[in-house]
């Protein structure tokens, strides 16, 4: 197999939530080697102002170029809404995020026109999901709605949960009158929710999770370019974080829904450009 090939596809998010998508990619295409970046020091994006959200991602992109991947996924839907378009045109390797699979799939799934949208306020805000639907066919209608409480419930472990009900309902009545019967999970937290969110909805609306959609573009990317990885033995994963490692592997082993042995901490060089890795944080607290 030529060496570009056993390279590693290399996915960052802005915390855990993009374990969702790895879970996966390690499903759909077990031979890839995968390197994930989880920005936990500066999480939560969806809170913050795009020009934040570009400035974290293009760094975030540094970090993992820095580990010679094949292969760059955006598995944050607040980053593939507001930076994507920027670092696909900077960067000379492919990119991909989480956004246009999902609105493709919805696209496909919706049967009468209708298309309902959650995800963080910056992902609602910058109503990339709509563009992104709307290209795709301009007969489709959108409606959108933010639900920023369901990333703290789904990494409470309050899946299926009265509180998380009660919520659902709160954040999805306003989005009842429209009749879709589609509704795009634009939040790598969400798919974890999907019971709730389900039960809520109503059982006959379609629920889209990008994270499984994501891996699909990433094997039709990685075959089209000759890049695949198609060993039988399960490829390498590594996973850093820029905040310590403490606690990330309980909540992570929740999304990624398998043990993760190691996890590096890597902060930012003291004049702002680069990271190293530290090993002083990556000592276990009590
Ligand atoms: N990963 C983010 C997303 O998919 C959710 C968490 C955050 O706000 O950073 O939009």
């Amino acid at each position: 197999m030529n060496d570009e090939r056993k390279k590693a596809v290399g996915v960052f998010d802005s915390g855990v939530g993009g374990l969702t998508v790895v879970h996966e990619i390690m499903k759909r295409l077990p031979g890839e080697a995968i390197v994930y970046f989880g920005d936990t020091a500066r999480v939560p994006y969806g809170s913050k102002s795009p020009d934040t959200v570009r400035r974290f991602a293009s760094e975030n992109i540094e970090f993992l170029k820095t580990k010679d991947v094949k292969l760059l996924v955006v598995a944050c839907n607040t980053a593939s809404s507001i930076a994507l378009p920027e670092i696909q045109e900077k960067e000379d390797l492919p990119v991909t995020g989480v956004l246009l699979p999902g609105a493709r799939a919805a696209a496909r799934a919706t049967r009468n026109g209708r298309i309902a949208v959650i995800g963080t306020a910056a992902t609602i805000r910058s109503r990339a999901y709509e563009k992104a639907i709307f290209d795709i066919d301009p007969d489709l209608e959108t409606r959108s709605h933010p639900c920023p409480l369901f990333v703290s419930l789904a990494e409470e472990g309050w899946l299926d949960d009265e509180v998380t009900e009660l919520v659902a309902r709160r954040y999805l009545q306003p989005l009842a009158d429209f009749k879709a019967d589609t509704l795009v999970l634009g939040c790598t937290h969400y798919p974890l929710l999907k019971k709730v969110i389900s039960k809520v909805a109503g059982e006959s609306v379609v629920l889209v999770d990008s994270a499984a959609e994501t891996a699909i573009e990433i094997e039709k990317i990685l075959r089209e370019k000759d890049l695949l990885n198609d060993m039988e033995s399960r490829g390498r994963f590594e996973c850093f974080v820029s905040d310590t490692p403490y606690l990330f592997k309980e909540v992570g082993e929740r999304f990624l829904r398998m043990p993760i042995l190691k996890v590096e901490h890597v902060g930012k060089e003291k004049d702002g450009k680069g990271w190293h890795t530290d090993d002083s944080e990556n000592k276990e607290k009590p």
